[in-house]
């Protein structure tokens, strides 16, 4: 039976290795907060982190998982992951909200690793999600609000 570490937790799970493991967070342990959206590495809506790396879950079977830490939105905590998520609420970055999830996961990724994000960082690091609310200006601008907020 493969085990899984999510959010600080360990859980032996009933899928086969080569599941993916969006299937499994939310078929299996009803973790909902991680969505699917193309299923191919193309939108960002299934990000989670691995050993604190932005992944997409659709097409990371459990099996190239291993050992490392799964972060899910769920277990999004810490100092960059609050400013985040109150700049999020702050600058009403939300509009449907189904990629938003994926959004913070990549955002996050990126603060812990450049604290002070040019427009073009985020652009980078941000590419990979999409939105078809079209709510990038306000998650660039919260991102920007974050990096100011955790530096103050
Ligand atoms: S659902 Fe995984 S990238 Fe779109
Ligand atoms: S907020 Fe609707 S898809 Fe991004």
């Amino acid at each position: 039976m493969p085990t899984l570490k999510i959010n600080g937790k360990t859980l032996d799970v009933q899928a086969e290795p080569d599941t993916p493991l969006l299937w499994v967070l939310r078929g299996e342990l009803r973790m909902n907060g991680t969505k699917f959206g193309c299923g191919m590495a193309l939108c960002g809506a299934c990000t989670v982190h691995l050993d604190g790396e932005p992944a997409r879950s659709c097409v990371t079977p459990i099996s190239a998982v291993g050992a490392r830490d799964i972060t899910t939105i769920e277990g999004l905590k810490g100092a960059e992951a609050d400013a985040l998520k109150a700049a999020w609420v702050d600058l009403d970055v939300v509009q449907c909200g189904y990629c938003q999830s994926g959004q913070l996961m990549s955002a996050c990724a990126l603060l812990r690793k450049t604290p002070r994000p040019s427009d073009t960082d985020i652009d980078q690091a941000m590419s990979g999600n999409l939105c078809r609310c079209g709510t990038y200006p306000r998650i660039r601008a919260a991102i920007h609000q974050a990096a100011r907020k955790k530096r103050a």
